[in-house]
């Protein structure tokens, strides 16, 4: 009887005695320093908002400021000088799953993205169907170009069409824009070192609340230059982000292509779920498409329901560091994080 009602209490002091790295609930993290999305969202759980509304609030801030120029309108013109735009959120309660793939025309990807969670009894539209269900929904078609999208488009044509991630086809792809003709398939390593890094970025957010609600959801438009119709890993569930709210969420940024072969996200969820930190969860998520690329660019964020949260990147090109924001009650607003690539 005593060794009952006393393990508990012995339990107890141990925890605060123990050095586990500091977590408080609730938590917003998202990649890269999106330093206004991460402050929206921390606003909204602030102000009595869902862990859904942080997420899709934060991540269209950077919709609206067109963070780094690749996310939201404005950014990353594809072959025809178009932006087109991918996101996702997800619901960890739920396990539910709303996404936009190739939007057009349609400035709030994310907003759209839980239209479909929402109000349709989908998980992911794509194209111009899309974009005419984001109308009948009452999002606002407008004109995604700018100056800006244009002038990178113009550049790309006076450079001959490059990069434009077409492989095993002829003529001599560096010299024409196209038509191209099949060739003979060449194992060859598919992409350069050159690769701009700040054609695939993505905004992913994590927030968790007090309750231990998770959400997750991720925006981007994609990747500079390319061919259109090309989705990238932000929009598909497992790869650009997951959610659940028994055990934590996962979101990732970086070569789309490669990385939504691999379903970082879910697999670092699973990891959690296994009894995994959230730094190893997320190093062992990177590690496990290193194995097979060596030279690609990205990186994760992962949390735990009990706030703990932890990243990683592979270490790519110059890039040896990712940085990343937290908002939660410890500081009660938001704080640059970063992780050595590994
Ligand atoms: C963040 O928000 C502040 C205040 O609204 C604004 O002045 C600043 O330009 C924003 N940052 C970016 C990168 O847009
Ligand atoms: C965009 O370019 C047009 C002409 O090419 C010019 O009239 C307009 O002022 C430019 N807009 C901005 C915001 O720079
Ligand atoms: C979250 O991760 C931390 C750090 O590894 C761990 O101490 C904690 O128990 C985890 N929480 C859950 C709910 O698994």
């Amino acid at each position: 009887m005593t060794v009952k009602l006393f393990a508990p209490v012995l339990l107890c002091t141990l925890m605060f005695l123990l050095p586990t790295s500091p977590a408080t609930l609730p938590l917003v993290i998202n990649t890269w320093p999106f330093i206004n999305a991460s402050a929206v969202a921390w606003q909204v759980l602030q102000s009595g908002g869902s862990v859904l509304d942080a997420v899709e609030q934060g991540c269209t801030r950077c919709e609206a400021e067109q963070c780094d120029g690749s996310v939201g309108y404005g950014g990353s013109p594809d072959e025809k000088g178009e932006t087109t735009l991918d996101a996702m959120i997800m619901n960890g309660d739920t396990l539910e799953v709303g996404a936009v793939a190739d939007l057009r025309r349609i400035k709030n990807a994310i907003g759209v993205a839980r239209a479909v969670m929402e109000r349709t009894d989908h998980t992911l539209l794509v194209g111009e169907s899309a974009s005419l269900f984001a109308e009948n929904m009452g999002f606002t078609a407008e004109d995604l170009t700018t100056n800006k999208s244009m002038n990178i488009f113009s550049q790309w044509l006076s450079n001959n069409c490059q990069p434009n991630y077409r492989k095993n086809v002829f003529p001599d792809p560096s010299k024409f824009c196209g038509p191209y003709k099949p060739t003979a398939v060449v194992n060859e390593k598919r992409r350069a070192q050159s690769t701009d890094i700040l054609s695939h970025d993505t905004i992913g957010m994590i927030a968790i609340d007090q309750h231990g609600h998770v959400a997750a959801g991720t925006s981007t438009n994609g990747m500079t230059h390319k061919v259109p119709g090309r989705v990238g890993d932000s929009p598909i569930p497992g790869s650009g982000a997951y959610a659940d709210s028994t055990v934590g969420a996962a979101a990732a940024t970086g070569d789309g292509d490669i990385m939504m072969r691999f379903l970082p996200s879910y697999l670092a969820v699973e990891l959690m779920r296994n009894g995994a930190d959230p730094s190893s969860a997320c190093k062992t998520a990177i590690s496990r498409i290193k194995k097979h690329h060596k030279e690609f660019f990205g990186a994760i964020i992962c949390a735990n329901t009990t706030g703990h949260y932890g990243a990683a990147c592979n270490k790519f090109s110059k890039i040896s560091k990712f940085h990343f924001m937290v908002s939660n009650s410890e500081s009660n607003t938001p704080l640059m994080k970063s992780v050595d690539c590994i």
